[in-house]
């Protein structure tokens, strides 16, 4: 089988499009390939400076992880910082990618940018180091990714080949894939911008721990048009064409042949909210449980970072035998 990595930061509430356009993908990846789904927790140190967010941020998140359905038996989900090997070869990788290289990062570039007279941290910079790292480690094959991380697996590549080309054979070099299409959620207030959790109001965002009241009331607000004609027409109706690509990423149904159903928004909006509680009444109940539960939530975590780490012990054995430092015994 494939062996297939994506990894997550934990930074705040997971939502509706995360869940649509993605983990659901996770879940019925599973079974398709050798999964391993990493809570990267060291690199949201790149932007946290305050004590116990990040901790509980990553609870949530592996609760969320395993209320969706990704199954400890079949996928590894492991915390980052769990396997101290992320942070050993790191400094490998570091060693092995140019100042130059990292300097022409268009992330870094963008990020810096974006916090101006904020605390810059060098672990900003050396981001995709620690990346690289978490790639290599598992010998992955594919890296599902979005077009925003592509340079980054573009870099893992180039290191990769460096560290093989002096050191001998030792690591996988994987490469980017495009994941299988989900949902494309826009938020409900803003039709043409994806939906998101940064946005200005979470009008628009739905959250996946928003209760019955809250999606209903944010599906009944959603940004339509005008018109009242109930047609899937992304371009030119992208609010109505939103809600009938969630409903239909709810029922399984085809957006068009949903359109055919409904003469007016408003049943349209009202189903579209039903459907999508429905959809979260499930997941919330076993997230609720796992985060009741923390010594079951710990159980699977540690699950994961057993699997995690028999992987990650003999790569990095590997590459430090590759260069040859001095065995300790
Ligand atoms: N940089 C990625 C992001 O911001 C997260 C990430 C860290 C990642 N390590 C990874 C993604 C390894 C894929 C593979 O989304």
């Amino acid at each position: 089988m494939t062996r297939v990595l994506s990894c997550i930061q934990p930074t705040g509430e997971v939502h509706l499009g995360n869940y649509l356009g993605a983990l659901r993908n996770w879940v019925s990846g599973q079974d398709r390939a050798d999964a391993f789904h990493g809570i990267v927790d060291l690199h949201a140190l790149t932007v946290v400076d305050s004590p116990g967010v990040i901790g509980d941020d990553t609870l949530r998140l592996a609760a969320m992880l395993f209320a969706v359905g990704l199954d400890p038996d079949r996928a590894t989900v492991f915390v980052q910082s769990h396997v101290p090997e992320h942070s050993q070869l790191s400094w490998v990788m570091e060693c092995t990618v140019s100042f130059g290289e990292l300097s022409r990062m268009t992330q870094f570039k963008d990020k810096s940018a974006r916090r101006e007279q904020d605390f810059i941290s060098a672990g900003l910079f050396t981001y995709p180091a620690l990346q690289a790292a978490d790639i290599l480690l598992y010998d992955a094959e594919e890296v599902p990714v979005g077009d925003d991380q592509r340079q980054h697996i573009e870099i893992t590549r180039d290191i990769a080949l460096r560290f093989n080309h002096r050191f001998g054979e030792t690591f996988v070099v994987p490469r980017a894939v495009t994941p299988p299409a989900g949902a494309r959620v826009m938020d409900l207030q803003e039709p043409t911008s994806k939906m998101s959790k940064s946005a200005t109001t979470l009008a628009g965002c739905i959250l996946m721990t928003d209760t019955a009241d809250m999606v209903a009331k944010k599906f009944k607000r959603a940004v339509t048009d005008s018109e009242s004609l109930v047609v899937y027409d992304p371009e030119h109706k992208p609010g109505v064409s939103n809600l009938l690509e969630i409903l239909s990423a709810c029922t399984g149904e085809a957006p068009s042949d949903l359109a055919g159903r409904y003469e007016q928004y408003g049943p349209l909006k009202s189903d579209c909210g039903h459907a999508v509680i429905e959809t979260l009444a499930p997941i919330q109940e076993r997230y609720r449980e796992l985060l009741d539960d923390r010594g079951e939530l710990s159980r699977l975590l540690t699950i994961g970072a057993d699997k995690a780490r028999r992987v990650a012990t003999t790569t990095l054995d590997r590459a430090y035998a590759a260069i040859g430092l001095l065995p300790p015994r």
